[in-house]
């Protein structure tokens, strides 16, 4: 039984299967309206979510199976004190695969150890975010035709940005990829990162402070949002949240070919004057994470695909 924790879990031949089976289902959606028919996915969120819970809810909707869960620790027995190991054994009855989000580190790994089935870590705490990884991966390779040769610059809070810290550690490992690090000092990202994977792969990157130098070399710009719930202090948090916003001027920078992804939720940190304009990708990057999802849960539950 497999489970995904880290986008690292994924060989790179596996993730270029997955990215094909993803972009299958785009064109033909129809033919996978079935192959999950009486499967269910539990989706076990102790943390505020909209995309990465709806997302995978619709994907397994869009298979045909069905879904159950809860949105909220408040909601579950963790008000109660259960253990995640307990939830987990307990979900293993009711469901066939689980997606986890949880503000601690390593959550979503205790409970594989302790799991009937396969489990998807949906985010924990300022680690690791595989899922949104693949929606990255897929949203560049579909935009760029390429995941190699690129040059990234990811924006804003790198320090507590989950999903930063997983597309760094997924896009190491093809070539030529170049990163910017844009951060305020205090939001740079940690020396785990840093040190261990692009010091010890020898990864070309920079860190700097100001955005509009970055600009005009970005294949690609990754906005994020100041992660407000991982501040230890308010005011440290309103003294920096407005630290990037993108707007048309910075935009106008930019190369022709450029295209700027955002996780989501977006609060400051791109003017909505931005939205109209085509290389701003990250609604679209939306969709392609229900395809990316669908993916995945064909493959963690070793769904053959249809011909
Ligand atoms: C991200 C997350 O939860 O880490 N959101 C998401 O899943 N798309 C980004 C964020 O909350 O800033």
């Amino acid at each position: 039984m497999r489970h995904l924790l880290n986008p690292l879990d994924f060989s790179v031949e596996e993730i270029e299967a997955l990215l094909d089976l993803a972009s299958d289902i785009e064109k033909h959606p129809q033919k996978y309206a079935h192959v999950c028919d009486g499967k269910k996915l539990a989706t076990l969120f102790y943390e505020p979510s909209t995309r990465t819970r709806l997302s995978f809810e619709s994907a397994m909707l869009r298979l045909g199976g069905s879904v159950l869960g809860f949105s909220s620790a408040d909601s579950s027995s963790a008000a109660k004190g259960e253990s995640v190991s307990d939830t987990i054994r307990v979900i293993s009855c009711y469901a066939d695969i689980c997606a986890m989000r949880h503000p601690k580190e390593g959550a979503p790994m205790v409970a594989s150890v302790h799991s009937g089935i396969p489990v998807i870590n949906a985010g924990d705490g300022g680690h690791q975010h595989p899922t949104q990884t693949l929606t990255d991966l897929m949203t560049i390779r579909s935009l760029k035709g390429r995941l190699d040769n690129l040059t990234v610059g990811l924006c804003g809070d790198l320090k507590f940005g989950r999903t930063v810290h997983s597309l760094i550690n997924a896009l190491v490992r093809y070539t030529g990829i170049r990163f910017v690090l844009i951060s305020p000092p205090e939001l740079r990202i940690p020396d785990y990162i840093r040190e261990d994977v692009l010091e010890a792969k020898g990864i070309e990157y920079r860190e700097v402070e100001n955005l509009d130098e970055a600009m005009p070399e970005l294949d690609i710009l990754y906005m994020t949002r100041v992660q407000k719930e991982r501040f230890f202090n308010e005011e440290d948090y309103i003294r920096m949240k407005d630290c990037y916003i993108l707007d048309r001027q910075k935009m106008a920078l930019a190369r022709e070919d450029m295209f700027v992804l955002h996780p989501l939720p977006r609060v400051n940190e791109i003017s909505v004057e931005v939205d109209d304009d085509p290389r701003a990708a990250y609604f679209r990057q939306v969709q392609y994470g229900v395809y990316v999802r669908m993916a995945l849960i064909m493959t963690l539950l070793e769904v053959e695909k249809p011909c």
